[in-house]
């Protein structure tokens, strides 16, 4: 079935200079861009986005972090792409994460760790509606769609 996932590369992606090396990963897999825009996220904005975490003590640094500088928020669509996307992330500690997820090989530590991706389908939709218009996102066939899915 396809599905939409929430996908935001963090500060330290954009300031390193990874984005391009992600994003490839995302379309050589198969998956579909479906929504980018590059933004600083409005302090209001990140707590909302992160509000699971409001009682953690490692909050405000997160909040810190992630309005800090630039992300590039992003929606990306593709067959069961939320669990998919989230196995190519890796663990949330990098240091835990396999070697060829994003996290494993591009991050070291838990507060740096490159990139966001939706967790399910209810966060998915509400990550989505918080960061996006229904304009906002483009609605497109991929001319090689029937090599990438049978
Ligand atoms: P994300 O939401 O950013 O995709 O990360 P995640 O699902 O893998 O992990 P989550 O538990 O949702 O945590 C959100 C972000 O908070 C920071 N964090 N720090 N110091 C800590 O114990 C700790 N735990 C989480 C990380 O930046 C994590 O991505
Ligand atoms: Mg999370």
């Amino acid at each position: 079935m396809s599905e939409r996932s929430f996908v935001m590369l963090k500060p330290d992606a954009v300031l390193r200079r990874l984005m391009g090396k992600v994003l490839t990963r995302f379309e050589e897999r198969g998956l579909k861009i479906v929504a980018a825009k590059m933004m600083e996220i409005p302090q209001e904005l990140a707590k909302e986005h992160y509000e699971e975490h409001k009682e953690k003590p490692f909050f405000n640094d997160l909040i810190s972090y992630i309005t800090s500088e630039p992300v590039l928020a992003m929606v990306i669509e593709g067959e069961e792409c939320i669990d998919l996307i989230r196995k190519m992330v890796g663990a949330t500690n990098p240091k835990e994460a396999d070697l060829g997820t994003v996290r494993g090989d591009y991050a070291l530590d838990m507060g740096r760790n490159i990139i966001h991706a939706s967790d399910s389908s209810e966060s998915a939709k509400r990550e989505i509606a918080l960061f996006f218009n229904d304009s906002e996102i483009c609605k497109y066939t991929m001319p090689d769609e029937s090599l990438i899915y049978e």
